[in-house]
């Protein structure tokens, strides 16, 4: 990881997502405006993500999940699948040991089924390694599809009514949360890069209350200055949850006040 960041002085920290998602989009953009290939810019992406994931640490926010691979991603050309499953593989063991020492638990979420199994073994080792980790939980999306998360869920609650350990009626939505990759944790912020404003698929479930935060830097352009924004805009934000809006709240609170002293 690189050197330890500060929480800009004009951030909350106690109004910080606790957990972050992103979808790392552009880096075929970015690589082309400079006259590189493609791989040019997925390289410069992993390194992207590694501050990301440092600035999250340093700044007190406990999680971040990342798309990297998505069940659309292999209509790509082998070429650049291929790079791509390298580098992850690579990235692996590159940084595993340095993660492990920073306490992040790495975890990767997916169809990991469909992956190589060189790649798969280097998945297996770093989650098990790192599985008691408590300071940053990592989680990649690789070969990850929100829809084909959803159909994994189902058929595993399927499969408990049909051994009868539980009946339709227990089918919840806390239960199929608890079936899905990602096991009940949802996203406060989610930032999408490179000027897309669409899920591609991604946490179509988890999403439901995220609040949503499009940039149109590419991703290998996306540094803490770029994170610190999505934050501050973040906390700009009122979340409402299906709530009347706070200023609505807060009128009605001094109306209410004015009625008591009057009675
Ligand atoms: C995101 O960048 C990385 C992956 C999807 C693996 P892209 O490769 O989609 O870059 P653009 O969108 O073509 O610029
Ligand atoms: C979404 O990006 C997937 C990842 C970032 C891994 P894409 O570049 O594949 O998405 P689309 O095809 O533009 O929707
Ligand atoms: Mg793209």
């Amino acid at each position: 990881m690189t050197s330890y960041t500060l929480l800009p002085h004009d951030l909350n920290p106690q109004a910080l997502p606790k957990h972050v998602a992103v979808i790392m989009d552009g880096n075929g953009r970015w690589a082309n405006q400079r006259g590189l290939p493609r791989i040019a810019g997925h390289r410069q992406g992993a390194k992207v993500l590694k501050s990301l994931l440092r600035c999250c640490k340093d700044w007190g926010i406990g999680a971040l999940t990342a798309y990297a691979f998505s069940t659309e991603n292999w209509r790509r050309p082998t070429s650049e699948v291929d790079f791509l499953m390298l580098l992850f593989e690579k990235m692996l063991r590159q940084e595993l040991k340095e993660m492990h020492k920073e306490g992040v638990r790495i975890r990767f979420i997916g169809d990991l089924s469909g992956l190589s199994s060189s790649l798969q073994k280097e998945i297996a080792r770093a989650m098990h390694e790192t599985a008691g980790n408590t300071a940053v939980d990592f989680n990649i999306a690789v070969n990850y599809g929100s829809r084909n998360e959803i159909v994994h869920a189902c058929q595993q609650v399927a499969r408990k009514v049909e051994k009868g350990e539980i009946v339709s009626a227990d089918v919840s939505e806390a239960l199929i949360s608890e079936h899905l990759y990602t096991a009940g944790c949802d996203p406060d912020l989610l930032i999408r890069t490179s000027g897309e404003q669409r899920l591609s698929n991604f946490l179509l479930w988890q999403l439901a209350y995220t609040e949503m935060y499009f940039t149109n830097a590419f991703w290998p352009d996306f540094d803490s200055g770029e994170f610190h924004r999505a934050l501050q805009t973040f906390q700009a934000r009122d979340r409402r949850f299906g709530n009347a809006a706070d200023t609505v709240a807060v009128t009605e609170k001094v109306a209410i006040k004015q009625a008591a002293l009057t009675a």
